[in-house]
């Protein structure tokens, strides 16, 4: 694996660990190694030293010396003062037919473009004109597969380019987008839990189901990536992307089997019948988190962060209605949020369905009273709730709302990998299903635009909303136009 932005946040925090686990889980086949590319003037062992650093500070399976071993003696370094640097493609070369030689990588490479995508068109021209990203024509081929972090684009037309120049090199199958929610443990959980079970599936539709309500909060701010997410905002970091994956998952119909065109295939079908309802503004909501407290502590606005425009009109919330033209879900609202600083961290996935038919306690004041709900919580505390009614116990026939509950940590002793073990292990072995391909990301982009585009023109702050809160009152509006109300997590 050659990686790019070797040296980022990213690299440091999730990958360099992640391929360690890999290799103390022995996962890894014994030539793996790893090439960072970068601007540093490194030598191999003063890399090899920097990535120790970051194995031993967030890896999950124990530190163990044959593992780090093993996996050290693979470690290179390419310095490069730039991405345009032919030079360092050249090196490149060299180093990556020694490790052939040495390590017996056969020559199959993958090339990880933890970078800003504005590079991504350059470094996929210097690789194909070093002729170090070959196409295989036969199986026996050695392979070559690059793998690209979002943002993919920042609205339909600046991703329909993406995708035309990474896929002018790379062939569609050997393109690897990351969306590190399709990595998680409990977001494959979804199909499992839709296709494996018999009782949800004939509820699963718009005779029985209510409404949906799809959550990312988050209790952290945005400091510190100001060069990221000033003009990006929540719904083209994490709606776009992440949430639209999950409604996708949650809404598509069986596939034939789990190969990655039969997935892929039932997720584009539910994106291409999303409607984004007429009134925009309506069906919209967005926020900015101010100064306050949080879990007891003094923070500050987001206007305040460092590094933002004080004028910044970037949104921190954002929350839609979205309805899904298919027999299934039509008239069934798919109501999406994701926001900085709110109550608590939590992802989850609430199905919410329709009261029983003629009920006979009406003796009762609870709001929900009588309405189901299923909640599938992607994390923390992973696993999946049942809500449903129950008799409290005593003379009368007084009922309450009650859970039932199925929890990872309790039915299970295994440990959840983490997401970029999955992903990295997957694109070794050239397994595409958890990958979004271009069509979907275009199509999700597809989706938001039309908001992005009212937000932007209208030029004017978000709303105002306090730390530790759940978000502008414009999003709760949003809800009660529909006679509805969102979970408090
Ligand atoms: C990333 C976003 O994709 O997901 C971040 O860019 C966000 O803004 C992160 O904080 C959250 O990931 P997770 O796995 O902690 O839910």
């Amino acid at each position: 694996m050659v990686m790019f932005g070797v040296t980022g946040d990213l690299a440091r925090k999730k990958l360099l660990p992640a391929i360690y686990d890999l290799a103390n889980r022995g996962r890894l086949p014994e030539g793996f190694s790893l090439v960072g590319f970068g601007r540093r003037d490194w030598s191999d062992a003063e890399f090899c030293a920097e990535v120790l650093k970051h194995v031993q500070a967030g890896n999950r399976t124990g530190f163990n010396q044959d593992t780090w071993d093993r996996l050290a003696g693979g470690l290179r370094f390419v310095s490069a003062d730039g991405f345009d640097n032919e030079t360092a493609y050249a090196r490149l070369g060299t180093v990556l037919a020694e490790l052939a030689d040495e390590r017996g990588t056969e020559s199959n490479h993958a090339f990880y473009l933890s970078i800003p995508p504005n590079s991504f068109e350059m470094v996929c021209q210097k690789l194909a004109s070093h002729g170090l990203a070959r196409r295989s024509e036969l199986p026996e081929d050695p392979w070559s597969r690059v793998i690209i972090e979002k943002p993919f684009g920042h609205d339909l037309e600046s991703a329909q380019e993406l995708n035309r120049e990474v896929e002018s090199v790379f062939a569609q199958d050997e393109v690897f987008r990351i969306d590190h929610y399709l990595g998680k443990e409990t977001v494959q959980n979804l199909l499992a839990l839709r296709f494996a079970n018999r009782f949800f599936e004939p509820l699963w539709n718009n005779q029985h189901v209510d409404h949906v309500q799809i959550t990312m909060a988050e209790d952290i701010g945005i400091g510190g990536r100001a060069s990221y997410y000033d003009g990006v905002g929540a719904a083209r970091d994490v709606i776009q992307n992440h949430l639209l994956q999950l409604l996708a998952l949650t809404a598509m119909e069986e596939p034939i089997s789990f190969d990655a065109d039969h997935l892929r295939r039932e997720k584009e079908k539910v994106l291409e019948a999303v409607v984004v309802p007429e009134d925009l503004e309506a069906a919209s909501a967005r926020g900015q988190y101010t100064a306050g407290q949080q879990n007891g502590e003094d923070v500050v606005g987001f206007l305040q962060e460092e590094g933002f425009d004080p004028g910044s009109t970037t949104e921190t919330y954002a929350a839609f209605r979205l309805g899904i033209k298919t027999r299934r879900w039509d008239g069934v609202p798919f109501y999406l949020r994701s926001g900085k600083r709110l109550g608590r961290r939590v992802t989850e996935i609430a199905v919410v369905f329709k009261r029983a038919p003629n009920l006979l306690f009406t003796d009762t004041d609870e709001e929900h009273f009588g309405q189901n709900s299923l909640i599938i919580r992607i994390q923390p505390d992973e696993g999946a709730t049942l809500r449903l009614t129950s008799k409290v116990p005593g003379t009368q026939m007084d009922v309450r709302d009650v859970d039932m509950d199925f929890s990872y940590g309790r039915s299970f002793t295994e440990e959840s990998p983490e997401a970029y073990e999955r992903l990295i292990l997957d694109v070794l072995l050239g397994e595409p299903p958890l990958f979004p391909r271009h069509r979907e990301v275009e199509l999700s982009w597809q989706i938001l635009d039309p908001f992005i585009e009212r937000w932007e023109a209208l030029e004017e702050q978000p709303e105002p909303y306090a730390p530790g809160t759940w978000g502008p009152e414009s999003a709760h509006r949003l809800m009660a136009r529909d006679g509805r109300s969102w979970r408090t997590p």
